[in-house]
């Protein structure tokens, strides 16, 4: 189970210069079509994470003065933003202006003294704080207010569905709804900088990145944190940093291969997660995986982690998609959407298994995109081409470069809307052949399958590699029949879409509630009842949707 975000912003603190930053990096990260200049993948990473290294967190007792809790915390210097969260508790997040009044606050903190158990010491940036006279500061804590940063309930989404005025602004609100927010993000940076703390007793200097969903603008709230531990410079071997006569070399121990130098380095991670991590809990090293990881529960923010090392591509995959996100605000819409259906569904799962995976949904819209006419977004042969030396990236002999200044890509004339491109979508999937043909979104179009897995995307830098090598024929097939029932579904709804009073659920409405969907299926296969018998079925599976039904449609 994840707990639940509710997330208090504090704007009057906010320095305006800080604010103004943010606001900026929140446009690149929203995609939305401005014409400010948009920050590179890089920079937004080095914002983030120095913003996460003066920032700490507090667990707070439920009855806290605001104000009082402030004001004690400033004297260790300005605090730059706040917000409070509830996660099985109270918990603030403050970033202060300056990294040294992380110091000051840890110098006067103590280790808690324990009557029945004992404390593994450790100087973290996570603190507790207690209050010394409770009962003189209850008074002021009516002034916190909580703004709930879940995403909705399916009943709250279908409401807001069917009071949409177009399916294009229905898919706007699909995204608006379940997007990472700011604080949710601020969360994701800093709880890497929390880990990269305990790491970096093992590792001096190294660093624990976010990647996957938290940062190439596809997460939905509730998503996994996917953290890379950087080794940098310890890592690298050929470095050559003297002049002189003589080569010094660090006394390392030496293991048979790559792998196991990995699932040792992990190995110990894990360990020490386990036994010094504070809010880290549930940790599983599940080192035998093709890319092994460590697993855990980072209590505190709520997040299910994934950490892996010597992993570079992955990163850079996010960087790429951040980029196909940020060109054409058309394209998280429609990722988004496409993700959400895959959830209600049931085609992806927060298990593994044969199913398809979020990452691989991504890559369909992408090529889906990159073959309408004219194209609504470039091929990564053609990023390549625009790429200036300083992008040059080769990773473990791949060819990993394309342009990293997104501001340098000229936006497509394509006008198409959201809710043409979706029906295409599924048109286009629900004719694909997937018998012959492989997704590759490297070139931007077909080619011959190189191998029998049912489902071949090419793996956009390791070329040789499947992504969705792990979907199997009947997951495939699932996804066609749905692709295929869904166009449909949009197909009818020109016919006789109602007016949006908000009853009845419709557009969008009809393709993310199963039960909905099924009964659609159903009149479908019954079309000679009818109209009215049909809107009537429609209702009924609407209204049997009893409370257990009405889940958070969270999750991958
Ligand atoms: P969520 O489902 O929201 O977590 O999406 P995600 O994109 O974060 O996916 P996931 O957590 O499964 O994986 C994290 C990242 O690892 C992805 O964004 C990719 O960059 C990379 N990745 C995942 N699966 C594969 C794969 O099969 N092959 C390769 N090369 N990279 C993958
Ligand atoms: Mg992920």
């Amino acid at each position: 189970l994840r707990p639940t975000h509710r997330l208090l912003s504090c704007p009057g603190t906010v320095a305006a210069d800080v604010k103004r930053e943010e606001q900026s990096s929140r446009n690149v990260e929203t995609g939305s079509e401005d014409r400010t200049p948009k920050k590179k993948f890089s920079e937004v990473q080095k914002e983030r994470r120095e913003q996460a290294q003066r920032t700490v967190l507090i667990h707070c007792p439920n009855k806290i003065s605001e104000k009082k809790f402030l004001k004690y915390l400033s004297q260790h210097g300005p605090i730059s933003n706040h917000f409070f969260y509830e996660s099985f508790g109270l918990y603030a997040v403050v970033e202060f202006c300056q990294k040294e009044s992380v110091t000051s606050l840890q110098n006067v903190t103590r280790t808690p003294s324990m009557d029945t158990e004992a404390a593994v010491p450790f100087k973290s940036r996570f603190f507790n704080v207690k209050m010394k006279n409770p009962s003189n500061q209850t008074s002021e804590q009516s002034c916190i207010q909580y703004s709930n940063h879940t995403p909705p309930s399916s009943k709250k989404l279908s409401e807001l569905l069917c009071y949409a005025e177009s399916i294009d602004d229905q898919l706007n609100t699909l995204l608006k709804e379940f997007q990472l927010t700011e604080e949710d993000i601020k969360l994701r940076y800093l709880t890497c900088s929390l880990i990269e703390d305990l790491a970096a007793a093992y590792f001096q200097d190294c660093t624990v990145r976010p990647f996957g969903s938290s940062v190439n603008s596809f997460g939905k709230l509730g998503c996994d944190l996917d953290m890379f531990l950087d080794l940098g410079e310890i890592g690298k071997f050929n470095t050559n940093k003297t002049s002189g006569n003589f080569l010094m070399e660090f006394q390392v121990k030496n293991v048979p291969s790559e792998r196991i130098a990995t699932q040792k380095i992990l190995s110990v991670i894990g360990e020490c997660l386990d036994h010094f991590g504070p809010g880290c809990v549930g940790v599983q090293k599940i080192l035998n995986a093709r890319c092994p990881l460590v697993r855990f529960s980072h209590q505190a923010s709520g997040f299910q982690c994934d950490l892996t090392t010597n992993n570079r591509i992955a990163l850079k995959s996010s960087e790429l998609l951040y980029i196909y996100g940020a060109l054409d605000s058309r394209v998280r819409a429609l990722v988004f959407c496409i993700r959400c259906w895959a959830r209600a569904h049931s085609l992806t799962s927060s298990i593994p298994g044969s199913w398809i995976t979020n990452f691989s949904l991504t890559m369909m819209v992408i090529f889906f995109l990159q073959r309408r006419s004219p194209p609504i977004l470039p091929t990564l042969d053609y990023l390549k081409t625009l790429a200036g030396a300083e992008d040059k990236c080769i990773i473990e002999g791949h060819n990993c470069t394309f342009i990293s200044d997104l501001n340098r890509i000229k936006p497509s004339g394509n006008t198409e809307t959201l809710e043409s491109l979706l029906k295409e979508f599924f048109e286009y999937f629900g004719n694909f052949a997937f018998n012959k043909n492989s997704i590759n979104i490297r070139q931007g179009r077909e080619q011959n399958k190189p191998e029998s897995s049912p489902l071949h995307i090419q793996n956009p830098f390791e070329t040789s590699l499947n992504i969705s090598k792990n979907v199997n024929q009947s997951q495939l097939q699932k996804f066609v029949d749905l692709a295929r029932e869904s166009a449909w579904i949009l197909s009818q709804e020109d016919k006789d879409r109602p007016s949006p009073s908000g009853n009845r659920p419709w557009g969008l409405a009809t393709l993310l509630l199963p039960s909905v969907v099924k009964s659609v299926s159903l009149a479908k296969k019954k079309r000679k009842k009818p109209a009215s018998e049909r809107i009537k079925n429609l209702l009924e599976s609407i209204k049997s949707s009893s409370p257990e039904n009405d889940t958070n449609t969270n999750g991958k």
